[in-house]
């Protein structure tokens, strides 16, 4: 199953796809993930990337799309994958047509998980993530069982550096700029499922489940 799960900064992606990749047995392609384990390495791409990630702008399109194509390639995408986060522009849509014609392949669905961009704030500024073991857990909405601490592996929790008020703005407005342009496209391509991310983590899984089937 090829899937695109798009959705503006703090919709759940990250937190659906965690649990549908579980389930469903599928690679997590996350360019935000990507990114950032650059700048953990410390490669040119990480420099790079973090010099947009850190004002809140996106990465230029021709750098993302070399990261996807190189990704995409890997034979763990041979039987299906999770995009999470691309396309996010619609050269980056096109781009991707592009890259999955070449492999022939298709999208099954692009699962658009949309939330009031006004509830999104609270959402990334309370997100807390584990350093270790990639867990995300939020202050109010999905608190871990021991305050601050990851329940997985007991690492103790952080906070995205992308996830400071102003920058937090910065990005939902460089996103609701995207959004219209590709949700637009994947309608007209029939791709397109709309989910109501406004209501709790579990309400928004079964609905995903509902949609790709059983396991
Ligand atoms: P990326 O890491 O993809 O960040 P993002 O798109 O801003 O999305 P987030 O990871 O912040 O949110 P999410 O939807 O995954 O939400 P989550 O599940 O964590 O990208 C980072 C940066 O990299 C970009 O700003 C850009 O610079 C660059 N980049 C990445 N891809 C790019 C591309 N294609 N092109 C160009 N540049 C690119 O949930 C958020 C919080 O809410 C958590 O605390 C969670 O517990 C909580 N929560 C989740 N669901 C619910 C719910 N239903 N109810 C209540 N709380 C919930
Ligand atoms: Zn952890």
């Amino acid at each position: 199953m090829n899937l695109v799960l798009m959705g503006l900064p703090g919709a759940g992606k990250g937190t659906q796809a965690a649990k549908i990749i579980e389930d469903y047995a599928i690679p997590h392609i996350s360019t935000g993930d990507m990114f950032r384990a650059a700048i953990k390495d410390s490669t040119p791409l990480g420099q790079e990337a973090k010099s947009y990630m850190d004002k809140g702008e996106l990465v230029p399109d021709e750098v993302t799309i070399g990261i996807v194509r190189e990704r995409l390639a890997k034979e763990d995408c041979a039987n299906g994958f999770l995009l999470d986060g691309f396309p996010r522009t619609v050269k980056q849509a096109d781009a991707l047509e592009v890259l999955l014609a070449d492999l022939n392949k298709q999208i099954d669905h692009v699962i658009h998980i949309g939330v009031n961009p006004e509830k999104l704030v609270p959402r990334l500024t309370g997100r807390r993530i584990c350093p270790t073991c990639g867990a995300t857990y939020h202050v109010l909405y999905n608190p871990p069982k021991v305050d601050g601490v990851c329940d997985i592996d007991g690492s103790a929790l952080v906070q995205r550096e992308d996830d400071q008020e102003e920058t937090v703005r910065r990005r939902l407005e460089v996103n609701v700029a995207q959004a219209q342009p590709l949700i637009d496209f994947y309608a007209e391509k029939g791709y397109l499922r709309n989910l109501d991310g406004d209501r709790p983590i579990n309400e928004v899984y079964s609905d995903v489940q509902a949609l790709l089937g059983g396991q």
